[in-house]
């Protein structure tokens, strides 16, 4: 089965004006990048060829004269708009027709992963993937609680009462049920379709696998989160060696 890719880079990332009062979070530097080529080399590396870039409308002509149509990082590149910040699973209907028959690797376009993770995109067969990594801040987070034999029984969003150290990063692989399970997914309080929701469906299949992040991950949307990103990719020349790559 064919593994399509989508980065979800929308949002009006309120946290960070005004840096953000006339472009995207996810346009903003890191180091000597812009935000987005981080996500988009952690698809490329896993051999995604087809990635749909689903962004906010004031700036999806940023993002066309940015990354044009891919050729430069070898892969196709189409574009969707998202209205309204109105929640990660809404990606997985906005991209229906991108989708089309294949399972997806999405990754939200501030999440930044020291890791090469391509042989767990690869080796994915069916249900979901979820990556997790333990933090100190869970609270920003959806978070997972896992069992005494590492099996992750409960997924919480953003959790007001402590429930694990361990964050679900901003990297989410599904099969093609992904589409049909996020339109039945309502609208959370905060008027958002929640990608736990999705997780969770899958978790009560028994479908979901939960892997662990080695490296170091970044949010990189707050001030002191994107800092730490850019000397992190400064410290681990994170970017050059893809560079290299695909030249
Ligand atoms: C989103 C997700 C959350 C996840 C996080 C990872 O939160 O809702 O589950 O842990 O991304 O970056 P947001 O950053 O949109 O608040």
């Amino acid at each position: 089965m064919n593994m399509k890719g989508i980065i979800l880079s929308g949002g009006k990332a309120t946290r960070l004006r005004p840096c953000t009062k006339i472009t995207s979070k996810q346009l903003l530097p890191v180091y000597n990048k812009p935000m987005i080529y981080y996500p988009l080399k952690t698809l490329v590396e896993a051999g995604i060829k087809e990635i749909l870039i689903i962004v906010a409308p004031e700036c999806a002509g940023d993002y066309l004269n940015l990354l044009g149509s891919g050729k430069e990082f070898g892969v196709k590149l189409t574009y969707e708009i998202q209205d309204e910040p109105k929640g990660l699973a809404e990606a997985f209907i906005i991209g229906e027709n991108f989708i089309d028959e294949d399972n997806v690797a999405m990754i939200l376009g501030d999440n930044i992963f020291e890791d090469n993770l391509a042989e767990d995109i690869k080796s994915f067969k069916k249900g979901a993937k979820v990556f997790a990594k333990k933090v100190s801040d869970p609270e920003r987070f959806g978070v997972v609680k896992f069992n005494d034999k590492m099996k992750a029984i409960k997924i919480v969003e953003k959790p007001k009462k402590y429930l694990s150290d361990y964050a679900l990063t901003g990297l989410y692989i599904f099969d093609n049920r992904v589409v049909e399970a996020a339109k039945n997914v309502k609208p959370s309080s905060r008027g958002e379709l929640e990608i736990t929701d999705l997780h969770n469906w899958y978790l009560k299949k028994k479908e979901l696998d939960v892997a662990m992040v080695n490296g170091v991950w970044i949010d990189a949307g707050t001030f002191d989160s994107l800092l730490e990103a850019g000397n992190m990719v400064k410290r681990k020349k994170l970017y050059e060696k893809f560079e290299s790559d695909i030249e």
